[in-house]
């Protein structure tokens, strides 16, 4: 039996299809702004993979933040469930779970059995968000997948004074003009970034294991300057940028199951 999860996120669109609620067969990633409709191309892109069709699938969930506007699925989940639904399927130790996303950055926490125990979000500014550090890239003439590898040669992190991206902007070109190394600049806009995460974080209390998700937690810069932030260890979700879709295709397994027995009674 396949399965499909959907998460329309703010910067990109996710797809996963699973096998019997076990094997991933394609597991895709759309930016968004890089052409035409991001979900639309992204199943395309899981259907090619697989080899399935629309028909293949006997449950569809659609998660993130554009969820509502995705019309094709049997069910909308909350990408909060979904991100807790993935991660403790791939990380059962998993207690904290830190995503940052593009417009968002959001710590839960979980019991024992992967329930949602608690959560705290950030999504009231760009601050602490992918969207700072897609800025960031920009300004510094580099790209978000760069990022990480210029942390690793700087000697220092610059700190970021500004909480507002638009100051904080002004704050980093100002310090590229009067000559400051730019691998800790870069540093320092991490630094920036894993701070405000990890205050979300410790209002919920810390507990181990701590795993990070969601499209920034590709950045070992970020991760890194989490880690030291929080004085632990902090594991990366494995594909973390389909944790939520994976969320979601896991959930329609669950739906197809229930709809298959409904349908047998
Ligand atoms: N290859 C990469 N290396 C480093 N960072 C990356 C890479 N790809 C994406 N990112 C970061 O991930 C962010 C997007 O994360 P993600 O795809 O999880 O967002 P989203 O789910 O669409 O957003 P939201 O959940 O806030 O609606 C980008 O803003 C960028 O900073
Ligand atoms: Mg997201």
């Amino acid at each position: 039996m396949y399965t499909m999860g959907i998460d329309v996120g703010s910067a990109s669109s996710k797809v996963v299809i699973l096998e019997d609620g076990k094997r991933i067969v394609a597991a895709e990633v759309v930016q968004v702004g890089t052409g035409s409709s991001g979900p639309q191309r992204a199943l395309e892109m899981a259907y090619k993979t697989s080899g399935l069709t629309r028909e293949d699938m006997a449950a569809v969930v659609a998660t993130g933040y554009g969820r509502f506007a995705f019309e094709d699925a049997d069910k909308q989940i909350s990408e909060i469930s979904c991100h807790a639904k993935g991660i403790f399927y791939l990380v059962p130790t998993a207690r904290t779970i830190i995503d940052i996303g593009g417009q968002d950055a959001k710590a839960i926490r979980l019991d024992s059995k992967g329930g949602v125990k608690q959560f705290f979000m950030n999504d009231k500014c760009a601050a602490g968000t992918g969207r700072f550090l897609d800025v960031m890239a920009r300004v510094l003439e580099t790209t978000v997948d760069k990022l990480a590898e210029c942390d690793e040669k700087a000697e220092e992190a610059v700190p970021i004074s500004s909480t507002c991206t638009v100051f904080a902007e002004s704050e980093v070109i100002s310090q590229l003009s009067k000559g400051v190394d730019r691998n800790s600049i870069i540093k320092g806009v991490h630094q920036s970034v894993a701070s405000k995460a990890c205050g979300l974080a410790f209002r919920g209390g810390l507990e181990d294991d701590v795993v990070m998700t969601g499209g920034v937690a590709r950045n070992a810069g970020v991760v890194r300057a989490v880690a030291r932030e929080l004085k632990r260890n902090v594991i990366v979700a494995p594909q973390p940028q389909t944790t939520g879709a994976l969320g979601a295709a896991l959930f329609a397994y669950e739906e197809a199951k229930k709809m298959k027995k409904e349908g047998l009674e």
